[in-house]
């Protein structure tokens, strides 16, 4: 079976460009967990629901939406904003997980900009920080890229020395203190979940050298490289990870904190779309 599902991915694309009234903009961005709050200081010109858009997967977790939705970030400057994840630990498969990427690419988005919600491993973190994920580790056992390959999509053996693109990295950055966060930056260790870490696992991922860990984001990050995207990755540290945290981990905590910093982050990522 083929790695990417190319000709679905152009029919969906196909009947976004004709059901939006807007131009496709050529910058996404995927809203994690709890990180809402962006659609709420831009202008929101239209979306589409996952379950009206044809081979579409649809969102299951509660918190997460399901839409695609065109904003305006300023004057003539757009976005696309996935509103809902797929993750795997909900049963989609790598591929089903990426879709949306295969359909990005056929939409001629050039940059991606990925958030989520995530533990904290590096022991200098507190809960509230946002990091920078410059590189990534993944733990998942499988991968999206599995199957064969078409090489005038994208090479067999893709290369993953650089993610994260450094110039949208130093782009963030550049406007971090105008935007009134203080990023960390570190290595992101995605794991299938559904669980939480247990004290042990989150030992290992230290020793590995993660500094946050989460259940997202890799999979997609990898699947914009193979097409040829910029990437930029942000997680919230909504909490410490096992044997770092004082209290035992739930949800609803994950999401209060990633609410209490929504504001900021959504400004920030604001002024980092103004200026690509
Ligand atoms: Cl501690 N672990 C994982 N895997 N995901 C998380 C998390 C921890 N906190 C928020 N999301």
């Amino acid at each position: 079976m083929n790695n990417v599902r190319h000709e679905e991915a152009k029919l969906s694309a196909a009947h976004l460009q004709k059901a939006f009234s807007h131009a496709i903009p050529q910058t996404a961005v995927i809203l994690g967990s709890g990180l809402g709050d962006f659609t709420k200081i831009i202008k929101v010109l239209e979306s589409i629901s996952y379950g009206d858009i044809p081979h579409f997967p649809q969102s299951s977790v509660a918190g997460h939406k399901g839409k695609l939705t065109i904003a305006e970030v300023a004057d003539g400057k757009n976005v696309l904003i996935m509103e809902g994840r797929f993750h795997y630990y909900e049963g989609y498969t790598p591929q089903e997980v990426t879709f949306p990427i295969a359909v990005f690419k056929e939409l001629g988005i050039k940059q991606l900009i990925v958030s989520n919600a995530a533990g904290g491993c590096n022991p200098s973190f507190t809960a509230g920080d946002i990091m920078i994920i410059d590189d990534h580790i993944n733990l998942t056992g499988n991968h999206p890229l599995i199957g064969k390959n078409d090489d005038a999509a994208g090479p067999r053996f893709l290369d993953q020395t650089a993610p994260y693109s450094p110039r949208l990295i130093a782009l963030a950055e550049s406007l971090a203190a105008e935007s009134g966060v203080t990023p960390k930056k570190g290595t992101y260790v995605k794991m299938t979940g559904p669980t939480y870490e247990t004290r042990a696992e989150i030992k290992m991922v230290q020793s590995y050298g993660a500094d946050s860990v989460g259940m997202s984001t890799v999979y997609e990050v990898i699947m914009a490289n193979y097409f040829g995207m910029e990437v930029l990755g942000i997680s919230c540290i909504t909490n410490m990870a096992t044997g770092l945290a004082k209290t035992h981990h739930n949800h609803a905590a994950v999401v209060d904190v990633a609410n209490s910093v929504s504001e900021k982050f959504s400004k920030w990522v604001k002024n980092i779309v103004v200026a690509l």
